[in-house]
């Protein structure tokens, strides 16, 4: 009895949650999608026709084709055949019909701008195009190197004497996960092995080689690549991908590559975007003409929510179930701004059509952020068995980085995590908003690319035409420079108020990066590179990170700095703690506590678990996170590596908490807070109230002076991953920034000294 009245309650919850509630939840259809066209610069007009000849088999008809291939071919070995349908497939993508023009327009210019929808092959085609028309053999006469080589050299008669270096193609993504997962996949429509012939570089990952071609990498890594090579040597071509992204370092990419390819007349410099923002390249690049593949693009009909939605995840959740229930067969694609939401959105879906067991299709959850372990990203791309259904909650990486197939619903709440950067006081934040009307379309565009869609969208036709901005705001205006400042210090490059940027930082970003650098010591008093400061830049990691790594030298304790700052990279993922054991797990969390703070007590776990020789056994008895633990440790080995490059031993020192204190206190003294009232703190610098972290080991201790690692904002701004100090320790690990001994004087912070009014003036005087 007691088992039937439970599947009435489970009767009634479906009835409510998916048929009631959400049948009239959705208002509007826009036509505004269905008209939009395709603008052709470049293309002739059969082009067009060609687009809307083409039909596309629905997505049953495609599962059906991939269930079928495998028996044409039988006699094929497993491996070529997957080969060869690989190559039938980019056979299919909409830029293969424009490869020789593409080609020939590539030869013709040295800067091409392309835009095309996304999905239409420029990410994992371009480059393959590029290879295979012998872009990447360039002859050493070209350049003046090597000239008396050629004379050891035998000459074959009727052999045309040039020697054959391989160069690169090198494509820049601004996300991780879109470098290694496009990376892969080309790896495999070449049948190279991944690291060969195409690699990828990420921050503390390369995986290339030296006969890498082909190489992915991150739009930083390639900044970074300028540092040992400043004119790109080894490259022949370089891609710019996701150009209208706009983040910081593909900005500063866009006046770094223009200015080489002004000396370098050979380099081919292609800058690729959705369809967003290409005119705005072009001028930018000294009207490069644009090139504008025709995506195949089906129509989507858009739905708004009558009413605003208090719970956006939630009514993301019943959305799912809804078009589960009552739509044909079509993958869902919802966008949420964080792994947080995507966990709590997959747990409730999960949960939800537990209940409702054998009711429903199989519907299958697949999660995709930046920070997933690759071999769980993987499988979004796999197709879902016949008669299931995939969900896919994303991050904004769906939005244009990644094309996943077989989409054809999409749910869009209309947020995202943005960094915003308070000029006024330095700090930086990471704070969900609405996204930009650009956004949403580009969103709704991927439940077009297989077949008609829908996109749900969870705000009203209102909001959307008066609430949201017609484009996102470029990173480089809302984010902290000090480290794109220091790297650009290093290059040479000292004038970086007249630096050829395509939208200017706001002048007072620039100058809080300046005082910043000549705070930590990496600028002198000429707002010259100081040998501190070269050496920092040769680190990937926020200028306070890199302080505090060469500051352990001082303290001779750079061993136990290394660790910390390898797991502070991986950033709350450590400590695992699932519903079901909260309180187990937070007493095993509570077992590594370490007096002074959090960072000790980060570096308690990695030496405990290094004791038991990296144990995954041990990670799960204790509710740690092995691949957290596995990727910080990747990330010491790169950081132990690039120690010897700045020639800085390492020492261990494991019991002189003081002095891994004081190094941490060098390079983060900015974040100084002082012990106020009630549990509160007040930061040094701008007065501005904060709180210990309630999963901080200093929680109840409340020291008088602690210094934190990030200020995060809940309900409040609390300050996670804090240590304490001693404010005598801040005179000597800061003299640039402290005057005084004790900080009990509320003046006790230095006026910059003159030097940097100049520079204030300087900038004033260049922005008017
Ligand atoms: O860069 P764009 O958005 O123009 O397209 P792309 O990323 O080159 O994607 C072209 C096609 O490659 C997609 O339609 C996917 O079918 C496929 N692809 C894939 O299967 N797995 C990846 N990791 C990336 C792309
Ligand atoms: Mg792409």
């Amino acid at each position: 009895e007691a088992k039937s009245s439970g599947q009435n309650s489970d009767q009634r919850r479906w009835e409510d949650e998916v048929i009631h509630t959400a049948l009239p939840h959705y208002g509007s259809l826009d036509k505004e999608a269905k008209n939009k066209q395709p603008k052709y610069d470049y293309i002739l007009d059969e082009e067009i026709q060609f687009v809307q000849q083409l039909t596309i088999p629905g997505v049953n008809q495609i599962l059906q084709q991939q269930k079928e291939k495998p028996k044409l071919h039988e006699h094929e070995d497993e491996n070529k055949r997957k080969h060869r349908e690989l190559q039938e497939s980019r056979k299919t993508l909409p830029i293969y019909r424009f490869r020789e023009d593409l080609i020939n327009a590539i030869r013709e210019h040295q800067v091409l701008i392309i835009e095309g929808e996304t999905g239409s092959g420029k990410t994992t085609q371009l480059t393959q195009y590029l290879y295979e028309e012998g872009f990447c053999e360039a002859d050493i006469e070209e350049g003046d190197e090597d000239e008396d080589d050629d004379d050891n050299e035998i000459n074959l008669p009727g052999v045309k004497k040039k020697t054959k270096k391989k160069m690169m193609i090198g494509c820049t993504q601004p996300r991780r996960v879109a470098a290694m997962s496009v990376a892969a996949r080309v790896a495999e429509e070449m049948n190279v092995k991944l690291g060969r012939e195409v690699g990828y570089s990420i921050r503390f990952e390369d995986c290339s080689s030296d006969r890498t071609v082909i190489k992915y990498m991150t739009d930083g890594m390639l900044l970074r690549e300028f540092l040992g090579e400043p004119d790109l040597a080894s490259y022949s071509v370089l891609i710019v991908d996701e150009a209208h992204e706009r983040t910081l370092h593909t900005d500063i990419l866009f006046g770094l590559v223009k200015d080489i390819a002004r000396f370098r007349p050979k380099l081919k410099l292609l800058i690729s975007s959705a369809t967003l923002d290409a005119d705005k390249f072009s001028q930018f690049f000294d009207d490069a003409p644009i090139f504008r593949i025709p995506g195949r693009r089906f129509p989507v009909d858009i739905y708004y929510t009558k009413a605003p939605e208090a719970d956006y995840i939630d009514a993301a959740v019943v959305t799912v179930l809804q078009i589960h229930v009552t739509q044909p067969l079509g993958d869902i694609l919802v966008f949420l701004t964080g792994q947080e939401e995507i966990e709590s959105a997959n747990e409730m879906l999960l949960e939800r059509t537990r209940r409702l067991g054998s009711k429903i299709k199989e519907l299958i959850v697949l999660p995709i952020y930046s920070t997933l372990p690759s071999d769980m990203q993987i499988k979004i791309f796999e197709p879902a068995p016949p008669g299931a259904r995939k969900v896919i909650l994303a991050t904004n990486i769906a939005e244009t980085s990644l094309t996943i197939d077989g989409i054809v619903f999409v749910i869009d709440p209309g947020f995202c995590k943005q960094k915003t950067y308070n000029a006024r006081n330095g700090m930086e934040a990471l704070t969900i908003t609405p996204i930009s009307k650009a956004s949403a379309n580009q969103r709704a565009g991927r439940a077009g690319r297989v077949a008609p869609g829908k996109c749900f969208r969870l705000y009203t036709a209102w909001a959307y035409q008066h609430e949201l901005d017609e484009n996102a705001i470029p990173e480089i205006q809302r984010t902290n420079l000090g480290n794109v400042v220091l790297l650009l210090k290093s290059l040479g490059i000292n004038d970086l108020v007249n630096f050829d940027y395509m939208d200017p930082p706001p002048m007072e970003t620039l100058r809080l990066a300046f005082e910043q650098l000549y705070a930590l010591g990496a600028l002198n008093h000429k707002v010259e590179l100081t040998k501190l400061g070269r050496r920092m830049a040769e680190f990937p990691l926020d200028p306070m990170l890199s302080k505090t790594i060469l500051a352990s030298e001082t303290y001779k304790c750079s061993s136990e700095i290394l660790t910390i700052v390898s797991m502070l990279s991986v950033n709350n993922s450590i400590f695992f703690r699932p519903k079901d054991k909260m309180l187990l797990a937070d007493t095993a969390r509570q077992a590594f506590f370490a007096p002074g703070g959090d960072h000790l007590t980060l570096l308690n776990v990695y030496n405990q678990w290094k004791d038991t020789n990296y144990s995954t056994q041990w990670c799960f008895e204790n509710f740690i996170q092995f691949r957290s633990m596995n990727r910080a440790r990747q990330v010491r080995d790169q950081l132990e590596a690039l120690m010897e490059r700045v020639e800085i031993e390492i020492q261990s020192n494991p019991a002189d908490t003081v002095g891994i204190r004081k190094s941490i206190c060098a390079g983060f003294f900015y974040h100084t807070t002082k012990f106020s009232k009630n549990g509160m703190y007040k930061t040094v610098r701008h007065q501005q109230t904060v709180l210990i972290h309630p999963n901080s080991c200093l929680f109840d201790q409340i020291p008088r002076y602690v210094i934190y690692f990030e200020l995060v904002l809940t309900t409040k701004e609390y300050m996670r991953q804090v240590i304490e100090i001693e404010n005598e320790w801040l005179r000597e690990t800061a003299p640039h920034f402290y005057k005084t001994k004790k900080l009990d004087d509320d003046e006790s912070v230095k006026k910059m000294p003159k030097v940097l009014g100049k520079i204030k003036a300087e900038l004033e005087r260049n922005y008017s």
